[in-house]
């Protein structure tokens, strides 16, 4: 694999280490035994919003290189949220997934739209061998699973040592405004970044170090939760601040009262899709 050897580098790795610290955290939640079940349950209904509207307009992003001989291999699929659409137009997935209640997920969506070109490797992807996929796929995806790594250079470097194509990342663009308000509130300090997601244009920066043409298109997309999902949406990032337990969770539910007047929670975000070609 070629990478330039630049006089100047951008450290960007302090900045990963300390923002991975902070965002990494599990949430503390004590008024709900079944918190972490619910949750999962959630980010399964929310993706099917509009048809899979997150994972349906990232693949007509990457319909400019995709085609259907393509054999895939996802990172960290969750409940489908790409694995889904993308399995609609390419010949195989393989899709990495550690989480169990997520899988569980994931079969019932498959199922659910009788698709049978995934296959499931119920593993974490460090525990993946690299000469297993040595240059076997036309692409290695991974959505919304960035700053789940430790490393980000090796995962780079790994995706495209399986990739003989493309390689591809998508990541959204900021976080919902309620969610950022109710934590100002919370906390009474101002929201600097605690849990943005947008930790693609790390990759983007080492990907231009090493000389890569990156390609990035951005798109739109919504997300609609009643009351009690956006209750433990937003206890899932607080949680990793302040224990929600049954009194920070009706402090929650109170503010949300005042901002929705039908009890629907609309979050209407941007996504960026990263694709280029490895050098080998
Ligand atoms: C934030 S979710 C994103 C899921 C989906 N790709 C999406 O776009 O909505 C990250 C997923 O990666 C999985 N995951 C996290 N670390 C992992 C690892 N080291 N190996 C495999 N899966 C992992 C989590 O269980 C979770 O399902």
């Amino acid at each position: 694999m070629k990478i330039r050897n630049l006089k100047h580098h951008v450290n960007w790795e302090n900045a990963w280490k300390e923002m991975r610290q902070e965002r990494m955290k599990k949430p503390k939640v004590s008024y709900d035994d079944e918190f972490f079940k619910k949750s999962a349950k959630d980010f399964s209904e929310r993706i099917k919003l509009n048809n899979y509207e997150f994972g349906r307009k990232t693949t007509e992003i990457l319909d400019e290189v995709i085609d259907d001989n393509f054999e895939v291999l996802e990172i960290g699929t969750g409940p489908g949220t790409l694995t889904i659409p993308l399995a609609k137009k390419v010949k195989k997935i393989t899709g990495i997934e550690f989480a169990e209640r997520n899988i569980k997920n994931l079969k019932s969506n498959l199922k659910e739209q009788n698709l049978s070109n995934v296959e499931i490797v119920n593993k974490k992807w460090e525990k993946i061998e690299d000469n297993e996929i040595k240059e076997k796929l036309d692409l290695v995806i991974c959505s919304h699973f960035l700053w789940q790594i430790k490393d980000v250079d090796s995962l780079l470097k790994r995706m495209e040592n399986a990739s003989k194509r493309y390689c591809s990342i998508i990541q959204p663009c900021g976080r919902d405004e309620t969610v950022k308000e109710i934590f100002e509130k919370i906390s009474n300090q101002s929201y600097t970044g605690q849990f943005e997601p947008d930790a693609d244009y790390f990759a983007y920066v080492i990907l231009r170090e090493w000389g890569r043409l990156v390609n990035v298109k951005y798109f739109d997309y919504t997300f609609e939760r009643n009351m009690e999902e956006q209750v433990r949406n937003i206890a899932s990032f607080i949680g990793r601040f302040y224990e929600v337990d049954a009194v920070l969770e009706k402090r929650i539910k109170n503010y949300l009262l005042e901002v929705s007047e039908d009890g629907i929670y609309r979050e209407e975000n941007q996504a960026a899709v990263l694709w280029w070609q490895p050098e080998k």
